[in-house]
């Protein structure tokens, strides 16, 4: 099967979990939380991309207090919808992390093993503070004890796409988050994953 065209994505999801709107709004609220969280402070935030590149463009605008962006490379999904490797990171920080208020923002927490390892490999930066914030949250399938700072939607163990969540690396531009059709699911041409 050909990867989808542009125009048949949302027509690949069975179900629409979260749309555009109920999106904008929670952003709204989140970014007024993480404000008043910081008042006073300035804020580093590293997102985890490729996933979070889309959260967290759109939230950032939403943060109302100076702020630094930096961004972390994550992989180990390999075009599958299971891990297929430990998260692998690939880190090109440059800014000064010693000293700083540092909010990691991830798509979605499931297992907890990506999160935790770049919470890990990060604190021994020896940041002033560490705190999470994620798009969605699986808790039902956490295997290592994390819980995020900042939430945006809690969802059903099923996997999900949209909003900067991909399978095979396609669906990322659909503006809500959806569950794939099975039919969905295939072998794509993509050889490496990011997450
Ligand atoms: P964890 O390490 O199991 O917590 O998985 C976190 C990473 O797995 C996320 O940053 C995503 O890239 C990927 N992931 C987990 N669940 C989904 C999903 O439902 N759809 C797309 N990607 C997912
Ligand atoms: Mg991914």
């Amino acid at each position: 099967m050909p990867p989808a065209k542009n125009s048949s994505l949302v027509a690949d999801l069975e179900k629409v979990l979260i749309d555009a709107t109920e999106i904008d709004q929670r952003l709204q609220a989140l970014g007024q939380e993480i404000s008043e969280c910081y008042q006073d402070k300035e804020l580093t935030v590293i997102s985890v991309i490729n996933g979070a590149i889309i959260f967290t463009a759109d939230l950032i605008r939403q943060i109302k207090i100076p702020l630094m962006l930096e961004s972390l490379r994550v992989s180990s999904y390999q075009n599958s919808c299971a891990p297929q490797t430990a998260p692998a990171l690939f880190d090109a920080v440059t800014l000064e992390l010693k000293g700083a208020h540092v909010l990691i923002i991830d798509d979605i927490l499931d297992s907890g093993r990506t999160l935790s390892a770049v919470m890990q490999h990060l604190q021994s930066k020896q940041p002033a503070s560490l705190k999470t914030c994620v798009l969605l949250d699986k808790m039902c399938r956490r295997d290592c004890p994390l819980t995020a700072d900042f939430v945006g939607f809690k969802i059903p163990d099923a996997f999900v796409v949209g909003y900067g969540l991909d399978y095979a690396q396609r669906y990322r531009q659909l503006p809500c988050i959806g569950i794939l059709k099975p039919e969905c699911y295939q072998a794509p041409s993509a050889k490496q994953d990011s997450n």
